[in-house]
């Protein structure tokens, strides 16, 4: 097409298909298309704007590496990564929630009753629950790969003066579904913002804030992985979360307990002051297919 207007351009694009494209590329192609060329016109994009975008895109790729994600982080403060959760989630189980660019692998198996807690300052806080089927029923043998920052606000892959799986471990459950450990309580913390994505949420007057949160990837055979975060009910920025991670039925609360409360068959001992926090909170994972 040599007659190429800004009415046409977007069907002459998709008219460049091959026949052979694959139906689902076309579909998504054809709608991000549609979108980005009445995006241009709707704001009436000028060059300066353009080549601002391209050096953008740019100083993305110089941030981004296989331990810093930056193009995830992108997609969490525009709302994308969250978008996705909810279109596929199910309902009928607990909604899942941003995975963040800090999860590892290879974190070590943990027992039932860990004290994730070990030596860092901070209050005892007890995480326990079951992880049920979408009747409530437990789930035997379902993995559970618990990971949250040190009391500094810090991973232990932003932070040199952790061990490399420090507050990282994966339970796995019994019969009765349950699983349980100790740890500190959680932090509000800050996304990365030496890169440019720190420059966007500056920009636009946004803070960089995550309410404080326990991360959990929860799979068990036959059942739909969950990943997914619980967040307590006292958190300041619970309803301004930077990457809009959090869920109603995500919220918790934490009690506080009795010292003399504290529970058999934990590896903690001698550690807490005159009580302790616990947050009990269920997991309900769907049906493979679900
Ligand atoms: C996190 O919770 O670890 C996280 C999620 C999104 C962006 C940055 C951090
Ligand atoms: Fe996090």
């Amino acid at each position: 097409m040599r007659n190429v207007t800004q009415d046409n351009i977007t069907d002459v694009f998709l008219g460049y298909f091959g026949k052979e494209t694959d139906p689902r590329m076309r579909e998504v192609m054809e709608s991000l298309a549609r979108h980005l060329h009445e995006f241009a016109k709707e704001v009436k994009l000028t060059h300066a704007e353009w080549q601002t975008g391209i050096a953008f895109l740019e100083r993305m790729t110089e941030f981004t590496d296989a331990e810093r994600h930056e193009f995830v982080l992108l997609s969490d403060v525009l709302g994308l990564s969250s978008l996705v959760d909810m279109i596929n989630s199910n309902p009928q189980g607990t909604s899942s929630s941003v995975l963040g660019p800090f999860h590892i692998t290879g974190a070590p198996d943990i027992p039932l009753g860990h004290d994730m807690k070990r030596h860092y300052e901070g209050e005892v806080l007890l995480a326990c629950g079951r992880i049920t089927d979408t009747e409530g029923e437990p789930i035997e043998g379902a993995k559970i790969d618990i990971w949250q920052t040190a009391p500094n606000g810090l991973y232990s892959s932003q932070d040199p003066d952790q061990d490399t799986y420090s507050f990282h471990g994966i339970q796995t459950t019994g019969a009765d579904g349950k699983y349980g450990f100790t740890t500190v309580k959680p932090v509000s913390y800050t996304v990365p913002t030496d890169g440019p994505v720190g420059d966007i949420l500056t920009a636009t007057g946004r803070h960089p804030w995550r309410p404080s949160h326990l991360h959990y990837i929860v799979t068990a055979p036959g059942y739909r992985q969950l990943v997914t975060e619980i967040f307590p009910d006292d958190d300041p920025y619970l309803d301004q979360d930077t990457v809009f991670g959090v869920r109603e039925d995500l919220v918790m609360k934490y009690v506080e307990q009795a010292a003399e409360t504290f529970p058999d068959g934990y590896e903690l001992s001698g550690n807490i002051a005159e009580q302790y926090l616990m947050a009990d909170f269920d997991l309900k994972l769907v049906e493979e297919g679900g």
